[in-house]
């Protein structure tokens, strides 16, 4: 990649639930334009992680810089305006099943934009023809499959242009194919708008599809227990539970 500024910065970042903590002494960078993946096994805070970085859960210790600035040391107003720029996916897809895909895609535009409703609906349908729904605007998510509703979830993720994606197990209830296409979509949509795209998967096939860099969070010992590459790390494992966890299905 061409750029290869520091375009994320966690430091020192402890994250807990009351008296619980979750992880302890996170410390990684994300370059802009990479694809950086949140490996883990269930439980060990992946989730958690990622909603301290789009701004849902404080940090208990520790800093999380966008662009060198300090998120939750922001006022308000600078956090929220360093917010507009995320693109999130959760983990539960959450289209709202009382509107329609064009409704869904287009209310982060109604929300955080001066756009007239004509405008509105040329955006939503970029948006939906870029992950392959032309023509799809007037269905309920209920009328189409999971892995289209993962695409229009993906839309709205895209819908205010974020200079950073946010991916919470997009491939988790979908099949094989469908994962793979996602997978394609992701980089697609990284190389036609240049954004910064955090994942948190466990899926093997696209962590080594789509991943340029990486962490790995251990349960047990709460912190982070290996970081790079995913094809490194599976070339040359820090520990033996690193190798058991990126040669599942090979065994
Ligand atoms: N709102 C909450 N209050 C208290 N504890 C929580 C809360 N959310 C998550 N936890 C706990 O924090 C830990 C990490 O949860 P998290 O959802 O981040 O894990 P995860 O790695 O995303 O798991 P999965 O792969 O199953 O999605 C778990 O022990 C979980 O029970
Ligand atoms: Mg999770």
């Amino acid at each position: 990649m061409a750029n290869t500024s520091t375009h994320i910065n966690v430091h020192n970042l402890d994250m807990a639930y009351g008296s619980f903590v979750v992880q302890r002494d996170l410390n990684f960078e994300i370059k802009r334009g990479e694809v950086f993946i949140i490996m883990g096994d269930s439980g060990c805070g992946k989730s958690t992680l990622l909603r301290h970085m789009i701004g849902l859960n404080t940090p208990a210790r520790g800093e999380i810089l966008y662009d060198g600035e300090n998120f939750w040391e922001a006022l308000p107003r600078a956090r929220e305006a360093m917010m507009r720029r995320f693109g999130v996916l959760y983990q539960s897809g959450a289209l709202w099943s009382s509107m329609t895909l064009a409704e869904n895609v287009a209310l982060p535009i109604e929300a955080y934009t001066d756009l007239s409703p004509d405008e509105i609906r040329e955006v939503v349908s970029l948006k939906l023809a870029l992950v392959g729904l032309a023509g799809f605007e007037e269905f309920y998510p209920s009328e189409i499959s999971g892995g289209m509703q993962k695409r229009a979830g993906l839309a709205r993720a895209m819908a205010l242009d974020p200079e950073i994606l946010f991916f919470d197990e997009p491939s988790a209830g979908l099949d094989p194919i469908s994962s793979r296409r996602l997978d394609d979509l992701i980089l697609e949509l990284r190389d036609s708008l240049g954004s910064t795209v955090v994942v948190v998967t466990h899926e093997l096939a696209s962590i080594f599809a789509i991943g340029d860099n990486s962490i790995f969070l251990d349960a047990e010992v709460r912190t982070m227990v290996a970081s790079g590459n995913p094809k490194q790390l599976l070339a040359d494992p820090p520990t033996p539970k690193i190798r058991e966890f990126l040669s599942r299905g090979e065994l």
